[in-house]
Parts: C-alpha cells; sequence; structure tokens
C-alpha cells in the first residue's frame, strides 16, 4: 500500500515520563495514586503510536514481515515489533494499549489508545485529528461513567479518569505536510495554528478533569529515507550525517515552541503536571551515534526497495508485493522509511525513561506504581 503508506506517514510517538528530583513544587503537583492503583494511560497521537487503530478503522490486513520480530504476526503497528508506547507500558507493567476502534480483543482496564496513523492536528474535523481523538476520548468517558452509573463494569471510573496519565504525540505529520508544499517561512507560520489544537486538546482534556499530561516533541524528520529519497538538485541541504538540514531545522523550532506552551499550560493549571519531552535529540542521536546503538545504515530502511542509499521507494513500500525486508531489523534505525524499527523505538523509550530530555524532569516510572 505505497500510497497509504505515504499518507500515513505519520510518526508518532507518544509517551513519557516522569521524573521525580524536581523542585517540590513539581512534587507536590506530581500524578497521585490511590494505594493499590493501578496505572491509567490515554494515548493521542499518529502512526509513531498507533497500536492497531487504523488497521481496525480500515479493515486493513497487514501482512509479515510487519511485527516479525516480537509479536510474529502483523497487529495493526508500521514497526517489525513493539513501538515506544509499548515499551512505556512495559515499565509499568501494564498492558499494551488497546486501539479504542478495536472490536474484539481490547480490554481497556488500564486505557486505551486513540492514536491513529496518518492524523495530523489539522484540519481538525477530519479523521482522526487530534480533536476527532479527543472526542472519542470523551465519548469512551462518558460510556465508562454511565455503565458505573447503572451498576455495571465500566473500565475506568471517574477517579481512574482523574489520575491517568495522558499522552499526546502529534505534529510529525503537520510539519512534514507543511514542508513537502511550502517554503520554509509559510511553514514555520503555520507553526501556531498546530500549536493551538495541541493547546486545545490539552484544555478540553483538562475541563473535562484530567489532571497529568505528557507530551511529546517532534522527530529527526529530515532524517527519513521517505524524505531523502525525494528528488533534490544537490546534496547543501545535508548535513554531516546526511540529513536534510531545513526538516530537521523546522522540527527544533517546532519543538521549542511546543516545550514553551506547555510552560505556559503548566503556568495557567497549577493543579496539574505537565511533562514536555523533547523527542528531537533522541531520535536524532540514534543517526549521528548509530554505531553506539549496533546501528549500520541509520538512513536506509529495512523494508523497502530501491537499495543504497536508502532503499525507499515511494511506490514500492513495505507491504507491496515482492518487496523483501532486511534479515536483521536490530541493526536498522528505521524500518520503513517513515517508522522505526522496535530496536530503535527501544532505545527512545529508554531515553524517555532517563528523564534526561523532559521538563520538569519527572519519572514515567513514578506514575501511579502499583
Ligand atoms: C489476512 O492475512 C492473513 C495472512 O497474514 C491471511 O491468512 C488471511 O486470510 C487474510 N485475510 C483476508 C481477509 O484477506
Ligand atoms: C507485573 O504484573 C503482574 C500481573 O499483571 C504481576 O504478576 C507481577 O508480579 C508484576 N511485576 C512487577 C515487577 O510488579
Ligand atoms: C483486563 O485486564 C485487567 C488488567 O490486566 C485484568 O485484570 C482483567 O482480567 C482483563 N479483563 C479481561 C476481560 O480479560
Ligand atoms: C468537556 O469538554 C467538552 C468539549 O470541549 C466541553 O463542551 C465540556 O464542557 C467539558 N466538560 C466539562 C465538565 O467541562
Ligand atoms: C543547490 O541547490 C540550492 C537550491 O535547492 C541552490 O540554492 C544552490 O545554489 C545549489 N548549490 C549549488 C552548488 O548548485
Ligand atoms: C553523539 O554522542 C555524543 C556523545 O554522547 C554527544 O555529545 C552528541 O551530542 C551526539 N550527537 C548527536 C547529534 O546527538
Amino acid at each position: 500500500m505505497p500510497a497509504a503508506g505515504a499518507a500515513l506517514l505519520a510518526l508518532a510517538l507518544s509517551v513519557t515520563v516522569l521524573a521525580l528530583p524536581a523542585t517540590a513544587a513539581a512534587a507536590a503537583a506530581g500524578f497521585s495514586c490511590r494505594p493499590g492503583a493501578r496505572p491509567v494511560l490515554f494515548n493521542f497521537g499518529d502512526s509513531n503510536s498507533d497500536t492497531g487503530g487504523m488497521a481496525a478503522a480500515m479493515g486493513w490486513n497487514l501482512t509479515r514481515p510487519e511485527g516479525r520480530a516480537f509479536f510474529s504476526h502483523p497487529t495493526g503497528r508500521f514497526c517489525d515489533g513493539r513501538l515506544t508506547i509499548d515499551f512505556l507500558c512495559e515499565s509499568l507493567n501494564i498492558s499494551y494499549l488497546s486501539p479504542y476502534l478495536k472490536a474484539l480483543g481490547s480490554n481497556y482496564s488500564n486505557g486505551a489508545n486513540f492514536a491513529i496513523a496518518g492524523a495530523a492536528t489539522l484540519p481538525r474535523d477530519v479523521r482522526f485529528a487530534l480533536h476527532i481523538q479527543v472526542q472519542q476520548f470523551l465519548y469512551f468517558r462518558d460510556r465508562s461513567l454511565e455503565l458505573i452509573s447503572q451498576g455495571l463494569s465500566g473500565p475506568i471510573d471517574a477517579q481512574g479518569f482523574q489520575n491517568a496519565l495522558y499522552i499526546i504525540d502529534i505534529g510529525q505529520n503537520d510539519v512534514n505536510a507543511l514542508l513537502d508544499n511550502f517554503p520554509y517561512d509559510q511553514v514555520l507560520a503555520k507553526f501556531p495554528s498546530i500549536l493551538a489544537e495541541i493547546k486545545g486538546a490539552v484544555q478540553t482534556l483538562y475541563s473535562n478533569g484530567s489532571r497529568n499530561f505528557w507530551i511529546h516533541g517532534t522527530g529527526a524528520l529530515g532524517c527519513l529515507p521517505q524524505k531523502l529519497a525525494m528528488p533534490r538538485k544537490n546534496d547543501s541541504d545535508l548535513d554531516q550525517y546526511g540529513c536534510l538540514k531545513t526538516y530537521n531545522r523546522a522540527a527544533v523550532t517546532f519543538n521549542a515552541a511546543l516545550g514553551s506552551l506547555c510552560d505556559q499550560l503548566s503556568t495557567q493549571m497549577k493543579d496539574a503536571t505537565i511533562v514536555y519531552t523533547d523527542l528531537f535529540p533522541i531520535k536524532y542521536d540514534l543517526v549521528a551515534n548509530h554505531t553506539k546503538y549496533g546501528f549500520n545504515n541509520p538512513l536506509m530502511t529495512c523494508c523497502g526497495h530501491g537499495g543504497p542509499p536508502y532503499n525507499y521507494d515511494i511506490n514500492k513500500g513495505c507491504q507491496s508485493p515482492g518487496v523483501t525486508a532486511c534479515d536483521d531489523g536490530s541493526k536498522f534505525v528505521n524500518w520503513d522509511g517513515v517508522h522505526l524499527t522496535q530496536a530503535a523505538n527501544a532505545a527512545v523509550a529508554a531515553k524517555i525513561l532517563s528523564s534526561q530530555y523532559s521538563k520538569p524532569q519527572l519519572k514515567f516510572d513514578k506514575f501511579c506504581r502499583v
């Protein structure tokens, strides 16, 4: 599904970490759980953290090699195995998040995943933009509370919703689409409207009782094979690692603005905890210092077509007939041109869990430990 693959490019991850040393104020505002409570997560985002939502929504029958490195069968994740959000769930010893739209086999007792491949913040009223994901959450919440009020078993009660961690990892598809279509200054000029959507999502969740947020910045977009394989006049936009400077500069600028937005929201919502984690340096480091992580070809897909230097063909994606995957995905940062391999996701999750890239530096495993 090359065309669809391109549309799905979303990346996203969404996750988080909270840390602890922090100031007294941060500690006071930290996550609070009733004794014995289990962690509950709600995740919003794109394919970086889609655990099967798009496949369920569209009835897509993804085929191997998706999932081959862990689940041994396709799960709807655009990856050979686990996503960063999966590793974050493992760190809390909770089950992987069930996609909100997955009708069979789902268990929402530890939260739900609203992330959908291809999702962006804008336009806001299309399936499955961030705004729609938040509306789906409110629908989920109302149904759960309604069941409980009727004496039936709803997956999560009011206190569970209040204590839950709300993770947002979105923006990659917005920023990429802008860069693909507009000159740089016009791209930057559109950032405020993207950020306004993320702000609106947090405010809507907050006004409905959510208090704990973990917001991810976007990744090193200029190091993605899908972007690198686009025709260019010359190599003057490549940096020392072979990544596109313009895409990465846009990502860094976007993240700086998102970090500021999180500061602003923290100031306004005094009884909320809002952690911002910058994924750009984490993902850029995987490419720049790839040998440290055991990666050989940081700019080449494992599952793609065309051979070096990028092994990416927009018309022949990982799921296209005749496309074969590399033997050992653990040597690759990139899975299919847009999404990271499980090995890269594991490294990203470890960095998130280090708290080093978070503000405030709260520990993720501080959150509602059973
Ligand atoms: C989906 O793919 C699996 C193999 O991965 C196959 O066994 C199954 O028949 C397919 N289902 C449909 C409806 O094509
Ligand atoms: C993880 O959870 C399982 C039950 O879901 C429990 O049996 C196990 O002891 C837990 N492990 C840790 C380290 O808390
Ligand atoms: C859902 O998951 C929870 C926590 O892991 C578990 O206690 C419960 O039994 C599960 N429910 C079903 C129907 O499997
Ligand atoms: C929850 O969010 C919806 C949508 O923004 C809003 O209309 C509603 O007033 C909020 N509920 C509460 C209790 O604030
Ligand atoms: C490389 O291409 C850019 C435009 O993409 C142009 O501004 C620049 O002059 C070119 N450099 C050379 C050496 O041709
Ligand atoms: C590569 O690793 C070195 C040493 O840890 C670090 O100082 C540097 O910032 C890393 N480079 C990038 C681009 O992340």
